[in-house]
Parts: structure tokens; C-alpha cells; sequence
């Protein structure tokens, strides 16, 4: 092959697209997807991302949360999930992270449920993967754990009804009037983690689905999770599609006051950015949650 020959197959387009540079970061996942669902819906960071005077500070995005969660089993804090290789997860493959998002799975052992995979199961493969090209795509922060780690792998995987196994994304789409979505959102955002009453420790999905009851403690003081099945008196059955989204996205109560942390962190930090399709699916799946006193 002569000198020109081979230059003008070396300076075409195809010979350029070869000796293009393709390395772990040119991730498969939706970058801007995988932003939207963890900072509308999976909040990662409520628990990944360390906070200053004013809410997160993105400057340590995913260099791990502040506060430490403690049960009869565990005492966990959530660790870095930046792309540093030493103290991250930037060793980590894509299998690695897709194991720990929705089973739970750590380094050698059981992560505590404190890491909400449950929640996280009906992620389509899709979602899934455009959460873990956004979770790279955020700069490394070295910081490594210093909190005293313990836990236990004893303890029953609670998915909710319906969304214990990773949803297809047709189906998503197709299904949408029917609710699919609406479950999917739910169960994303953790909506009825926190408000099914708990048996032993973990929501009774098939009995107080959406009963409220569940305290949380924290820094401003004590809340009880409401009661947001569809009872007319109990419940909120008889908010308006609107009161039911200002409280959700805003953080507002139906008589106009503000609701209590974690309510109104999440619903300012996260839930306010949920896009119209997604709100009104929502809104109109906790419609469906039969009334409970
Ligand atoms: C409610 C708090 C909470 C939320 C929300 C949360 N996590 Fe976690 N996560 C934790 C805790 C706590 C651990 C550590 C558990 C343990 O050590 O047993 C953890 C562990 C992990 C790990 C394993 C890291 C390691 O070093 O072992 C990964 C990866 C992870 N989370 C990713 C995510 C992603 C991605 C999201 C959002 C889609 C998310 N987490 C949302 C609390 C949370
Ligand atoms: C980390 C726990 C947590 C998560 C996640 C959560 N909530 Fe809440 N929610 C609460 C608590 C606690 C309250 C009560 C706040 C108060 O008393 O001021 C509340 C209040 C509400 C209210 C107001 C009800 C009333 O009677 O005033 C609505 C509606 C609501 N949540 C819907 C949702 C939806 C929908 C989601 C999912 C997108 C969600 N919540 C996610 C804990 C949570």
C-alpha cells in the first residue's frame, strides 16, 4: 500500500471513529435522565451528600451523608458514592453499583436497609443505568468514612406489592392510565416506605399501605407520618388533585401551613422538581389506595 493510500484511509471519517477514545466514562446511561430521577425522585443525595447552612453542598456531591441511622442491628451512615477510586465508588463496575442500588449488595457484605433498594427494584434497566452515568458524571470527592460501621444481614426484603422486580420500559409507557407509572414514581420517591405503618420495623404494605404512623425524629423536632390513603376524614380523600400537589412539591399542608422535615426537605430539595406527567401519575395512583383509618 502506497504512503497516500494509506494516508486517505487513516484521515476518513470511519478511520477517525476507530482510533476514537472510548473509556468507562462514555457510560451507556442517560446522563440527564439519570439526573432527573435522583434529584426528582431517588434523592440520593438526602443521604449521600454532606449539608451546609444552606442544604447540600454540592461541592462534596455523594462524598457521604451526615447523619448516622441507627436500629437494634445496624449503625450505618451513607458512605461515598463520588467516582474516587480510594474512598468512592469510581472502582467500582457497572455491575457493582447496579448490585448495590437494587439488592442491597455491598463490598463483602449486605448493605443495611437503611439504603433503600426495596424501593429502587422497578427501576427499568434503563433508568437504572442512567442513575449510575449521572453518579459518575459528578467529580470525585476524596473523603474517606470515619463512622464506627455495624450490621446485620438478617432482615426480609420489603418491595412494595407490584414493584418488587425491575419494570419494563414499554410497559411503562403503554400503561401509564392504568397507574404503572404512578406505583413507579411512588415507589422511587419512598412515598409509602415512610407512610405505611411499620410492623417489626418494616411497612406493612399489605395492611396500612398509605396509613401514616411512622415517627421520625430529627435536629427540628418530632413528625408523624400522615395518614394519605383515599379516607375522606383520615386520610386525603377530599384534598383537591391541587392541595394534594402543593404538598407534595411545596411542602404545604391543605390548610396552608408548612409540613415538618422530612416532608418539606424533600418535597423543596427533590419532589418539586418532579415533571407534570410524573405528578399527576402520582397524584393519581395515591387516589387508588383504599381508605384506612
Ligand atoms: C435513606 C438514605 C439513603 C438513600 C436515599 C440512598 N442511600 Fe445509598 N446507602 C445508604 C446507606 C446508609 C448506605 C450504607 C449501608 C451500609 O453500610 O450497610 C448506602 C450504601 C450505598 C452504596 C454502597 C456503597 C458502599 O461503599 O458500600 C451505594 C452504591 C449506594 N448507597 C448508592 C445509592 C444511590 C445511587 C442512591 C439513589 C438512587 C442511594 N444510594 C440512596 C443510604 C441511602
Ligand atoms: C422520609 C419520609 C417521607 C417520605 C419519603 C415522604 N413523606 Fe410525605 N410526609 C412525611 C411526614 C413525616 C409527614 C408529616 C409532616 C407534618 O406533620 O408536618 C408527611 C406529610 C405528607 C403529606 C401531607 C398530609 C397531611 O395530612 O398534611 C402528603 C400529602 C405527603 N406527605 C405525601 C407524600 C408523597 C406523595 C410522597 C412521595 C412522593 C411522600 N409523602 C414522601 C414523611 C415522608
Amino acid at each position: 500500500m502506497n504512503l497516500i493510500r494509506l494516508w486517505s484511509i487513516l484521515s476518513s471519517p470511519v478511520a477517525l471513529l476507530a482510533f476514537w477514545p472510548i473509556g468507562p466514562v462514555a457510560c451507556a446511561g442517560d446522563v440527564e435522565r439519570g439526573r432527573y430521577l435522583v434529584e426528582a425522585l431517588t434523592a440520593c443525595d438526602n443521604c449521600h451528600t454532606p449539608r451546609g447552612a444552606a442544604g447540600y453542598d454540592f461541592s462534596k456531591r455523594f462524598a457521604g451523608g451526615p447523619q448516622t441511622f441507627a436500629d437494634k442491628t445496624y449503625v450505618v451512615r451513607g458512605p461515598n458514592i463520588s467516582s474516587d477510586v480510594e474512598t468512592g465508588v469510581g472502582a467500582w463496575t457497572d455491575e457493582d453499583l447496579r448490585a448495590a442500588i437494587v439488592d442491597g449488595v455491598g463490598r463483602n457484605y449486605r448493605l443495611a436497609p437503611v439504603m433503600p433498594s426495596d424501593s429502587y427494584k422497578p427501576l427499568t434497566p434503563r433508568d437504572l443505568d442512567a442513575i449510575i452515568a449521572f453518579l459518575r458524571s459528578a467529580a470525585p470527592v476524596h473523603a474517606p468514612l470515619q463512622a464506627p460501621q455495624q450490621r446485620s444481614s438478617e432482615w426480609t426484603p420489603r418491595p412494595m406489592p407490584g414493584a418488587a422486580a425491575a419494570f419494563d420500559e414499554g410497559s411503562l409507557a403503554e400503561n401509564s392510565a392504568r397507574g404503572l407509572r404512578g406505583l413507579y414514581v411512588a415507589s422511587l420517591a419512598r412515598c409509602m416506605s415512610c407512610h405505611s405503618e411499620e410492623i417489626d420495623g418494616a411497612p406493612d404494605y399489605q395492611n396500612r399501605l398509605g396509613a401514616g404512623g411512622k415517627v421520625f425524629r430529627n435536629p427540628a423536632g418530632v413528625a408523624v407520618a400522615s395518614n394519605i390513603t383515599s379516607h375522606p376524614t383520615k386520610g386525603v380523600g377530599a384534598w383537591s388533585d391541587d392541595e394534594l400537589k402543593r404538598a407534595i412539591t411545596d411542602g404545604v399542608s391543605r390548610d396552608g401551613t408548612s409540613l415538618k422535615p422530612p416532608m418539606s426537605t424533600l418535597a423543596k430539595a427533590h419532589f418539586s422538581k418532579m415533571s407534570a406527567d410524573d405528578l399527576d401519575a402520582l397524584v393519581a395512583w395515591i387516589r387508588t389506595i383504599p381508605p384506612k383509618e
